[in-house]
Order: structure tokens, then sequence, then C-alpha cells
């Protein structure tokens, strides 16, 4: 099967190598032809990281399997599947929809990966807007595999139904967001958390060092294989109802102090910044990403060595 990848920047290289790594055809195209030729080399320097890290057998292959074309009509050519990547401008991504619906045979899926932008803003007027959709990665997608599928009020359930089946076959982990609203659900999430914790910095209850700690030596432990439901499921003899009657006033009495919904305040910002750069100095931002890939690397081949241990469920 071919698929097409639309906007050739970070997002979309790291959606070629999720397509091309399962062995799907891909069409890559971008408006700027430097980005193209740039994505070919990143796309093969991240495939040799892949099998140095031995979670890919062969970057050639990979490689071999990315057709970058010159025009979005050649790259539209054929596919079943479409993936945008151009930049989070509304305007942007209503103008290439229209071209693409214009050009993609009828029944190819067209999936944008915006993080925050809702379908129904770029494709209320497109003839084929049925077959539109989000399709919300998080990075990079050939590390963290969850995707967040989320239509318009008119997506068809067909939509919905091939997008998911395509990027499982990608092996992505999809998930149904069954309504638009703003930032998804992964950043609802992670918007929760983060609120919190700039609170507890603010006032003083814990530093951000330690506040990470917690985090990472502690709920997020679990977290990896667990999500926070399967977590307190476990964590009451009688399951989730049991943990819900003996905490549910607790956290019932702490929802009380977390009502705001206030931007984050400048001088919690700064204050979070001074001691964040205190640990890391801004230069070693870029060295520090590359050591979070490598530590995802290795945990995405213990988790695969795990579930490969783990009898199936009857
Ligand atoms: N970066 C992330 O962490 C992340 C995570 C999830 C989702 N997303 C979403 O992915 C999308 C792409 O983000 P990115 O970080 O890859 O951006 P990027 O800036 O790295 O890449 C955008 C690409 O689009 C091309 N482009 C710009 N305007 C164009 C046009 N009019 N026609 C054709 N090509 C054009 C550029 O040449 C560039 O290669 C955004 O919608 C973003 O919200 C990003």
């Amino acid at each position: 099967m071919d698929v097409a990848v639309i906007g050739s920047g970070l997002i979309g290289q790291a959606w070629a190598i999720v397509f091309a790594r399962a062995g799907y055809g891909v069409r890559l195209w971008d408006g700027d032809a430097q980005a193209r030729a740039r994505a070919v080399e990143l796309i093969a320097g991240q495939a040799r990281m892949l099998v140095q890290q031995g979670l890919l057998d062969d970057a050639d292959g990979l490689s071999a399997r990315v057709r970058v074309c010159d025009t979005l009509a050649q790259s539209l050519e054929g596919v079943a599947y479409v993936q945008e990547n151009l930049p989070e401008k509304p305007e942007l991504k209503r103008e290439i929809f229209r071209q693409m619906d214009a050009l993609a045979a009828a029944g190819t899926v067209l999936a944008s990966s915006t993080s925050s932008i809702p379908a129904s803003v770029f494709t209320e007027d497109l003839p084929g807007r049925g077959r539109c959709l989000v399709a919300h990665p998080v990075n990079p997608p050939y590390l963290i595999p969850v995707v967040e599928l989320c239509g318009a009020p008119w997506t068809d359930a067909a939509t919905i139904e091939a997008a998911r089946r395509i990027q499982s076959g990608a092996g992505q982990k999809p998930v149904i967001v069954h309504r638009e609203l703003e930032g998804f659900v992964l950043n609802r999430l992670q918007g929760a958390l983060l609120r919190e914790a700039f609170r507890l910095v603010q006032d003083g209850t814990i530093t951000v060092e330690d506040l990470d700690v917690t985090v990472k030596d502690g709920l997020g432990l679990r977290w990896v294989f667990m999500g926070p439901f399967e977590t307190i499921d476990l964590n009451a003899p009688g399951g989730v109802a049991d943990y819900c009657t003996r905490y549910g006033g607790m956290y019932a009495s702490i929802a009380q102090e977390q009502r705001d919904c206030e931007r984050w305040p400048d001088d919690t910002v700064h204050e979070v910044e001074r001691q964040r750069r205190e640990q890391l100095p801004e230069s070693e931002l870029l060295q520090r990403r590359l050591w979070r890939d490598q530590r995802l690397m290795s945990l995405l081949r213990h988790k695969r060595q795990a579930e490969a241990e783990t009898p199936p469920k009857d």
C-alpha cells in the first residue's frame, strides 16, 4: 500500500519513517525543494540510528521505500492515505486540504498532523469533507506510537475506521477522540499535570528538580506500562470502584484548591526557567534531546521484549 506524506519538516520526516518502516510505499512532497532534499538525508540518518539501537533491521530498505515527488499531484497518485504536515496555520491547512481534496482519488483518506486545529476549521467547505480527519502524533511518532484520531462532525465513520486500520498496520497505537476539543486528549492530560506542577513550584511546596523526580521516579514508572485507570484499579483490594470509595473524598478535597484556570504566572515561569537552566544550560538542550531519544529507544526495546514474553490473555 502507498501513502503520501505532505510537508517534510520534523513531523513529516518522522511519519515517513513510521510508514516506510512498516513496508508501506511513501510518497513525500514539500513545497520547498531544498526541504525535500534535506528530508531524505535526515530520514536516512534516523534510520541508521534505529538500526544501531536494534529497532530496525534494514535502513537502506526503509529509505528505498521513500520516494520524493516534485509536485503535490504526483505525490497523491494512487495513495490510500495522506498525512499532512504543514506549519500550524489554519489558512495553510485550509488551502492544502482544498488542493488535496481536488487532486486525490475518491476514497483516499486525508489526515492532518495538526496539534491544535480541529478538522472542522479547514474542511467545512470541501466536497470530500467526509474523508478528512486529524491524526495527531506525538513527537517523534516512530518512537512514541500513540496517535489521536479526531474527525469533524461530518467525518465519515468509515474514514475514522480506515485511518485506524492504516495506522495500526504501521505499528502505531491509534486512539479515537469522539468530539472536537482543544488540545485533543494527550495535551489536556499533560496540561492538567503541568497546571498542578506550576502551582506547587509557585507556592514553594517543591523545587523543579524534585517535582520532576516525583514524576520520572514515581508516577511515570507505572504509566509506562499502565494508564491511570489501570493504576488505580490495581491500587485498592476491590479494584477501581473500591479505590474511588476509599480515596474519592481526598481527591475531591484537593480539587477544591485546583479550580483556577489562569495562564501560568510569568514570575513562576521565570523561576522554573531559572531552576532548569541551573540544571541544564541552554547550550546543552540539543544534546539532551538526543539523550531523550536514545532513552526512548531503549525503553521501546524493553517494552517490545516484555510484551513478547507476556502470555496472551485468553
Ligand atoms: N513538532 C512537533 O512536536 C509536533 C507534534 C505533533 C504535531 N505537530 C504538527 O505537525 C505539523 C508540522 O509541524 P513540524 O514541526 O513538522 O513543522 P516544520 O516547520 O518542521 O515543517 C513544515 C514543512 O512544511 C513546509 N511548508 C511550509 N509551507 C508550505 C506550503 N504552503 N506548501 C507546502 N509546503 C509547505 C516547509 O517547507 C516545512 O518543510 C504542524 O501542524 C504541527 O502542529 C508537530
